[in-house]
């Protein structure tokens, strides 16, 4: 039996242009065996049809309060709910739930359980950016709500930005996610730690127009700063991808380019970090000079002396204090184990993160990744094909037992 299969989800639906994309998240649950109960608000209605969840959906569509004969629709719907999940979510819906306004038949449900509810947003970026609206969403998310998104992207009216609807994909990850850990609370292991996590390739420019880059796409990285926070870790990101990263109130963002702002940043972290986890895909070597103008073609061929650049982990492996955890990855074409095995040693760190990425769907810009983890005890660890989000559930799984032993073993209680 799957983890959806007879699982009560409310899923709510307000007015805004991403509406659609509630009928393929609605279509999906079904699928999976969940029983899904659309909530419409007058502004969805607008947007889309209550005749779409009707086909859709296995439970009946509800609009309102007042439609039936049962008085009570919310607190029954709300009391019966596995979970409860906002698809998309409005400013209006964010500011109402977190004030405890019972505005329509949501609101009023939203109030009336105690299942876990997971929102996602979608509005303009002007709107998201709104101070109101930030403070809404970290209020919400202190109190144990799972926000998801939004993501970067296209927008209504042809607009680009932060706002839109994370995929249903994603979607349905998180939902799988909630009802995997039980009751829905998330296990705050990580609480009153600091995690400081790398991600995407830096940009080595070589003028003012190009760079020499890589094709990583930072995802692994950002599901790992992800996951910490959502086990309560305060956490630094830093970042060459910082409009890929999802908001979390507990993710502090640092954009950086080159490898060596990424290791300016990372050095001026690290100290008071419990783990330092290297996902980036950092430059071995920059260009020895910068062209200030624009490099113009030529007959002549062209010439790029390239110099290295620091090796941030093997250097924080060199200076860090024995509680500290760090965590590197390895991305291999070809003797995977003995490769992984000596970067673990040389850079005298506690576990390596061995990534095939010349297999199907694993590496750069896939959603998924498999990964085998060597720790400095000899420890080996098949991770399987799986979600990036999962990949980093493992990791962090991990580096907290290697933590937890080196406390133990330092004499710590
Ligand atoms: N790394 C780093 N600083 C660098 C290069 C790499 O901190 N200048 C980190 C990466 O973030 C990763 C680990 O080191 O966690 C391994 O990176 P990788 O490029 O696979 O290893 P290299 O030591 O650069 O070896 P090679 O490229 O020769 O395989």
């Amino acid at each position: 039996m799957g983890i959806f299969d007879g699982r009560r989800i409310v899923l709510g639906v307000t007015g805004g242009i991403a509406a659609y994309k509630a009928v393929e998240v609605c279509r999906r649950l079904v699928d999976a065996g969940a029983h899904v109960s659309p909530i419409l608000t007058k502004g969805a209605e607008r947007f889309i049809g209550k005749a779409t969840f009707d086909a859709l959906a296995s439970e009946k569509v509800q609009t309102s309060l007042w439609d039936e004969d049962n008085p009570i629709p919310h607190t029954n719907l709300g009391q019966n709910a596995d979970l409860i999940l906002v698809c998309p979510a409005t400013a209006r819906l964010l500011s109402d739930y977190r004030i405890g306004r019972s505005a329509d038949l949501l609101t009023a449900t939203l109030l009336a359980t105690r299942a876990p509810v997971i929102i996602c947003p979608a509005m303009h970026t002007e709107m998201w950016e709104q101070p109101s609206v930030q403070e809404n969403i970290r209020e919400l998310a202190g109190r144990g709500v799972e926000i998801v998104g939004p993501e970067k992207g296209r927008l209504a009216g042809g607009d680009d930005g932060t706002g839109r609807l994370s995929d249903p994909g994603s979607i349905v990850a998180a939902v799988e996610k909630v009802l995997n850990s039980g009751v829905g609370a998330q296990v705050q292991d990580f609480f009153g730690l600091q995690v400081l996590v790398t991600a995407g390739g830096t940009k080595e420019p070589i003028c003012p127009v190009r760079y020499i880059g890589n094709r990583s796409s930072g995802k692994q990285g950002h599901a790992i700063a992800l996951e910490a926070a959502a086990r309560g870790a305060e956490v630094t990101c830093v970042t060459t991808q910082p409009d890929n990263i999802f908001h979390h109130p507990q993710i502090k963002v640092v954009a950086v380019e080159t490898a060596n702002e990424m290791a300016e940043a990372v050095f001026s972290e690290s100290p008071k970090s419990d783990f330092i986890v290297m996902a980036a895909a950092v430059a071995d070597f920059t260009p020895a000079e910068r062209h200030k103008e624009k490099i113009k073609k030529s007959k002549e061929g062209l010439e790029i002396h390239l110099v290295p650049t620091v090796d941030i982990l093997a250097s924080l492996g060199a200076t860090r204090n024995d509680e500290q955890i760090l965590v590197g990855f390895a991305a291999e074409t070809s003797d995977l184990e003995k490769n992984a095995k000596n970067k673990l040693e040389s850079k005298g760190i506690d576990l390596i993160v061995a990534n095939d990425i010349s297999a199907a769907n694993v590496g750069f810009d896939y959603d998924t990744n498999a990964a085998v983890l060597f720790d400095h005890m000899g420890k080996k660890t098949e991770l399987p094909l799986a979600d990036k989000r999962e990949i980093a559930q493992a990791v962090l799984d991990a580096a907290l037992k290697l933590k937890v032993d080196k406390h133990e073993e330092s004499g710590g209680n």
